[in-house]
């Protein structure tokens, strides 16, 4: 409520007001500069609001953030992953960040991002669109019920695109409640159940779709 985030005397994100609901899709829609990222790293956490409060899940995530975002999933920007281990490995270190997953978990989530059978390949291997499918793997592998892309598609081709809405939308039938930014309508309008326009830091528009 009321996010702000200045840096210096520029407002990233001006006096932010945003509820989503649990089971919605939402597309955060904005231009380059908009204040997409910097609002997405308040939610996690990476940075602290200079006014306002993030609420997830009801609670103030300020006050117990561990808790809170052991729910949540985020993928934003490029993640970090050491390119000369396998993408499977690569999952098992990120699990071993909060004790460990399972390695049924594993595969599931490789299913999900259909990196299953490349994923004993080297990560210096994949493709840029299976480099953010491992991202958005990571990202699943606590189950949480609320997964935050950070513009997903950058850098994909329209085959990669259609894979990563694809990718999405089939998280949207797990009745995961999404959070997926965009500087591209195109790319969100197809499965987003709201989208939220942000420009210049501020929510310009809203619009529930289905
Ligand atoms: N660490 C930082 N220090 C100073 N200014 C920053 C910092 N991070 C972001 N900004 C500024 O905040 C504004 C919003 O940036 P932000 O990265 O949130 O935009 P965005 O909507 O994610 O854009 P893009 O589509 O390019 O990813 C920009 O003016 C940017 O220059
Ligand atoms: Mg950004």
């Amino acid at each position: 409520m009321g996010l702000t985030k200045a840096y210096g005397n520029r407002l990233a994100v001006k006096g932010l007001n945003l509820e989503v609901a649990r089971g919605e899709v939402f597309g955060f829609l904005g231009p380059n500069g908009a204040g997409k990222t910097t609002t997405i790293r308040m939610l996690v956490n990476l940075i602290k609001p200079t006014f306002g409060e993030v609420r997830l899940f009801g609670q103030r995530l300020a006050h117990k953030p561990g808790n809170i975002l052991s729910r949540v999933g985020a993928l934003i920007e490029q993640p970090a992953f050491q390119s000369y281990l396998s993408g499977r490995d690569n999952l098992v270190v990120v699990g071993g960040y909060t004790g460990g997953v399972h390695p049924r978990r594993i595969d599931e989530v490789l299913d999900v991002v259909g990196l299953r059978e490349r994923s004993i390949d080297r990560y210096s291997t994949y493709s840029l669109g299976m480099k953010q499918r491992l991202g958005v793997a990571a990202a699943l592998l606590s189950d949480p019920e609320l997964i935050i892309l950070d513009e997903p598609g950058n850098g994909l081709d329209p085959a990669g695109i259609v894979e990563m809405r694809e990718l999405i939308r089939k998280l949207a039938q797990l009745n995961k409640t999404i959070f997926v930014s965009s500087h591209i309508l195109a790319e969100i309008r197809q499965f987003c159940t709201r989208i939220g326009i942000v420009r210049s830091g501020q929510l310009i528009a809203d619009r529930r779709r289905r």
